[in-house]
């Protein structure tokens, strides 16, 4: 039985929702708190098993490799300057078993084309697909419960969640068969359709795991919802010949990619950090307790006062 080391991180996207903060800066290099979206995802890899990170980097994504290389003048900076905590967590990124592999997509063509990409550094093998701005917070991480599921049933697993009828047309949905509390047999898959026709409220959520017989499809598919070459399309072409389970993980999600779900991360995860929950959960307390004397103040009437 192969177990799944390689994992695709699509990281070649306009990020046009967050310009002009993504102009000449990938979008999964924005931070929350003190870690870019891009390391989340690579450290829930990591503790996954896995050991190639293929990253798949555009136009103005030099970043990413710079962030994930050593920074030899910097860390010599740290140890002269006694900065000896920073220093650890630098040289603990990444541990010695793990390898980076940088493609380059030279044009957008979509998340079906960015992961046919990754195909030459990935081969005949299962692999992972993590879309860093999803930001998954669970224990253990949803790679792992998803690569656990790969290993169970050796087929591709789509990792889902409900959604808001509202919101189909935001996401690829999933209809299938039951198989167990949370997990599904799919029968189809379609992406971005309005809540008028839309088979589910189950949306993916940017974590995948693949067999290789993807890339056999995602050469086949034409481009679809967006004018883009769309995974989505690739799986429901692949369901045609081998099974596809979709996965109900535990989890809270956020969609970094949207300017709420990225400032609501930072609310929860600044409330979480070691050095800052204190002092953050201070600042919110007042915040708010100012915000509602003043509210209270401003539907008084002046009589009342
Ligand atoms: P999105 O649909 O979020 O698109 O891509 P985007 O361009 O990043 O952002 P917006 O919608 O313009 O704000 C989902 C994921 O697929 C990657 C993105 O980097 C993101 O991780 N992607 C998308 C690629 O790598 N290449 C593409 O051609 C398209």
């Amino acid at each position: 039985m192969k177990r799944v080391t390689k994992a695709v991180f699509p990281a070649a996207g306009m990020g046009t929702r967050f310009l002009p903060a993504t102009k000449a800066n990938p979008k999964e290099m924005l931070p929350i708190v003190d870690k870019p979206l891009i390391q989340y995802a690579v450290e829930e890899a990591v503790a996954a098993g896995i050991t190639d990170l293929i990253f798949i980097i555009g136009r103005t994504k030099r970043a990413i490799a710079d962030h994930f290389d050593k920074a030899y003048e910097l860390e010599v900076e740290l140890e002269m300057k006694g900065k000896l905590k920073a220093l650890e967590q630098l040289r603990g990124m990444l541990p010695d078993n793990v390898n980076c592999i940088y493609i380059r997509q030279a044009e957008a063509l979509g998340l079906g084309h960015a992961v046919l990409c990754a195909e030459p550094a990935v081969n005949d093998e299962p692999f992972v697909v993590l879309l860093a701005d999803d930001l998954i917070d669970a224990t253990p991480g949803v790679t792992k419960q998803m690569c656990d599921l790969y290993d169970y049933y050796q087929c591709s697993v789509v990792g889902v969640q409900n959604v808001d009828p509202e919101d189909t047309a935001s996401y690829g949905i999933v209809a299938g068969d039951r198989m167990s509390e949370k997990v599904m047999r799919m029968t189809h898959i379609v992406e971005k359709p309005k809540p008028s026709e839309a088979p589910s409220t189950m949306g993916v959520v940017g974590r995948y795991v693949l067999t290789p017989r993807i890339f056999h499809h995602l050469r086949q598919i034409e481009r679809g919802a967006g004018g883009e070459l769309q995974l989505t399309d690739a799986i429901q072409s692949l369901l045609r010949e081998q099974q596809v389970l979709a996965y109900q993980f535990d989890g809270v999600r956020y969609d970094c990619g949207s300017k709420i779900g990225y400032l609501e991360a930072t609310v929860e995860y600044a409330l979480k950090h070691p050095e800052l929950s204190e002092a953050f959960r201070d600042y919110l307390q007042c915040r708010f307790c100012a915000s509602a004397e003043e509210l209270r103040r401003g539907f008084s009437s002046p009589e009342a006062d």
